[in-house]
């Protein structure tokens, strides 16, 4: 494989380019590199925190940090299941440095998109670039399960088509469900649209995507070198699975 398609993903990069367009700022959760200052501002301000390795991938390393009612601070971890508890911030910051170091890492604002039986969901948009412009291939959701962090199959997650998450998981009606679609049309465009020219050999984005209560679309990253094995192939309809796979045939 030619060494131009390995391209070093960061999201850090993406997201400072996609806070410099008001195109796609709108659609980015606050969004900073990781350090003792961002993360005490933040979680001053949001309850609710995620931290993300800025090259990580199936959400491996991804930590969450909620400050609770009492004002002690919970922390999980995508790969466990167990939460720990911390009085003060600064042991809790001491155990983020400890998961942390070394390594560059995000901390951004968590978006409560939740089925209404409590699990987190994302949405996973496809898109690519056929006769020079930019479509989107296909969106899936993806749920995880009961108490996960977060909704990848690799970690318990299941990948659910949209109507199943619109119709049984959240009770939209026709018309909600047409403005999301269209939201998530609209993100996901405008996000390749100015993430695609730091990555100029691709042909081929994929943007998770988190949905609020009050329907808002949000960006949580933009992956560079999709898969769709673990997502639209585990689709029971593979339709959109087929779809992807043609139009990269002719994606350029
Ligand atoms: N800001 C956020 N709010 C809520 N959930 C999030 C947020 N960011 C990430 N997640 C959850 O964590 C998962 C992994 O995060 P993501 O940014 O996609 O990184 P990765 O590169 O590991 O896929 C997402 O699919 C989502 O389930
Ligand atoms: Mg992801």
């Amino acid at each position: 494989m030619p060494i131009g398609r390995h391209q070093v993903k960061s999201k850090s990069t993406v997201a400072y380019v996609l806070q410099c367009h008001s195109e796609t700022n709108i659609y980015l959760p606050i969004t900073e590199i990781l350090s003792k200052r961002t993360f005490s501002n933040m979680i001053q301000k949001n309850k609710k925190l995620y931290i993300k390795p800025d090259q990580g991938r199936k959400s491996r390393g991804i930590i969450r940090v909620e400050r609770a009612d009492s004002n002690s601070y919970l922390l999980r971890t995508s790969n466990e299941v167990n939460q720990q508890e911390f009085n003060h911030l600064t042991p809790l910051w001491s155990e983020i440095r400890r998961l942390t170091s070394g390594r560059r890492y995000i901390v951004q604002q968590e978006i409560n998109s939740m089925t209404k039986d409590s699990r987190y969901f994302d949405l996973r948009c496809h898109a690519l670039r056929v006769h020079g412009e930019w479509i989107v291939g296909g969106i899936c959701a993806r749920v995880g399960a009961a108490g996960n962090i977060v909704t990848t199959s690799h970690i318990g997650g299941t990948p659910t088509p949209l109507e199943t998450l619109f119709t049984q998981l959240l009770d939209y009606n026709e018309e909600e469900q047409t403005q999301v679609i269209k939201r998530l049309h609209d993100c996901t465009l405008q996000a390749v649209k100015v993430v695609s020219p730091i990555y100029p050999r691709n042909w081929e984005f994929a943007v998770d995507v988190g949905l609020d209560q009050d329907k808002q679309v949000w960006i949580y990253e933009v992956n560079n070198e999709p898969l769709i094995r673990g997502n639209f192939n585990l689709l029971p309809d593979k339709t959109l699975y087929k779809r992807i796979k043609f139009l990269r045939e002719i994606a350029k």
